[in-house]
């Protein structure tokens, strides 16, 4: 008995973008991205698919499912790093447009661990009362805050939105088994956006190349699978649950080396893990309610299952969550 999952969506802009129309617009190729990342499309938003919109529909999917009506949410959480405001949060832009007065609503910025962060405090919350709905989304349109001429970030974003219904269930075995998340603000550099300059001179950040972002692919890529993997261990260690035992694991959908490393180091079967990165890219805090929703909708979640879920971002941040549906 615990907190757990009633109902799950997901919102993908219409537009899709491929490797060979990347090739149009910075020097790649489809053989290298697909080799490199995985990655064969990914969605771009257009007019009307601000990240609060596509997060507000895919919000709306996952209320219906749980069978909850949107007065009863109390606490509406926002994983995202690309809000097309400061100010207010994307989650007090999602609480106006589906109309969830009843909560009170902001944005953790937590880049690609997002979700899985707002997933935490939800089941705290839930956890200090039992009564307590929680909407939790992980909502980006990175195509926003990307450098175009960049390379090394522009074929590996994508936008998208995904979200669940969280509440309390008096079930037996039905709960959050256990968490494991970290931050280390001292690799900023190795990932990173810069907000707009300042307007006060003496708070100016000097080199300041504009608000979208910045990575260091190649360091990126190491700490993510050695942070993952040890994340994962960790929680196994706490929990005393053996890696065997797991039904399915929804990691972030970072790149498919990344990912096929963590399994290989993990000895985790492909079988028992969603991959989507090849259609969506790397939609950063939206990536796991992406593959949770689709895993959900496809009926492959049973009662009982023990899912794991991994994530990494800029921060650097990262953790796993094990859950039992
Ligand atoms: O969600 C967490 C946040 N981010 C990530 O998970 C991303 C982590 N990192 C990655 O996914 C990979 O590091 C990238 C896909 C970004 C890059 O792949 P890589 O295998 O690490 O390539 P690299 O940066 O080591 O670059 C290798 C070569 C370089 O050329 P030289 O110096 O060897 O001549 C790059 O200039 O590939 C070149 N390169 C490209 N070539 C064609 C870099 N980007 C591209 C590109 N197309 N798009």
């Amino acid at each position: 008995m615990g907190t757990v999952i009633l109902g799950t969506g997901s919102c993908l802009p219409k537009k899709v973008v491929t490797n060979l129309d990347l090739e149009k617009i910075v020097d790649t190729s489809d053989e290298w991205i697909r080799t490199r990342t995985g990655i064969e499309t990914r969605r771009v938003g257009g007019a009307g698919e601000k990240t609060y919109q596509i997060a507000s529909a895919a919000a709306h999917e996952a209320l219906i499912m749980s069978g909850l009506r949107v007065d009863e949410i109390d606490l509406l959480i926002v994983g995202t790093i690309s809000s097309h405001m400061l100010m207010p949060s994307c989650a007090c832009f999602v609480q106006k447009e589906i109309g969830a007065f009843n909560a009170f609503a902001y944005d953790v910025n937590a880049a690609c661990s997002g979700f899985l962060y707002g997933l935490d405090i939800g089941d705290k919350q839930i956890r200090a009362d039992h009564d307590a709905k929680v909407l939790v989304i992980g909502a980006e349109t990175l195509s926003s805050r990307l450098n175009w001429q960049d390379r090394n970030t522009c074929i590996v974003f994508g936008d998208g939105a995904g979200a669940a219904v969280l509440g309390y269930s008096a079930e037996e075995h039905r709960e959050v088994v256990g968490v494991n998340y970290f931050s280390d603000g001292r690799l900023w550099e190795l990932l990173y956006m810069h907000n707009s300059p300042s307007t006060n001179p003496e708070l100016r950040v000097e080199d300041n190349p504009g608000v979208h972002i910045v990575m260091e692919g190649r360091e990126v890529f190491k700490h993510a699978v050695k942070a993952m993997e040890d994340a994962v261990l960790g929680l196994l260690e706490k929990t005393g649950i053996a890696i065997g035992d797991i039904d399915l694991v929804i990691p972030h959908q970072a790149n498919m080396r990344i990912l096929n490393k963590v399994l290989e180091r993990l000895e985790l079967p492909k079988e028992k893990v969603v991959l989507n990165v090849m259609k969506y890219g790397n939609t950063s805090a939206a990536s796991i309610p992406i593959a949770l929703d689709e895993t959900n909708r496809a009926d492959k979640l049973k009662r009982g299952d023990l899912v794991l879920f991994c994530a990494f971002g800029g921060g650097f941040t990262w953790g796993a969550t094990l859950l039992r549906w």
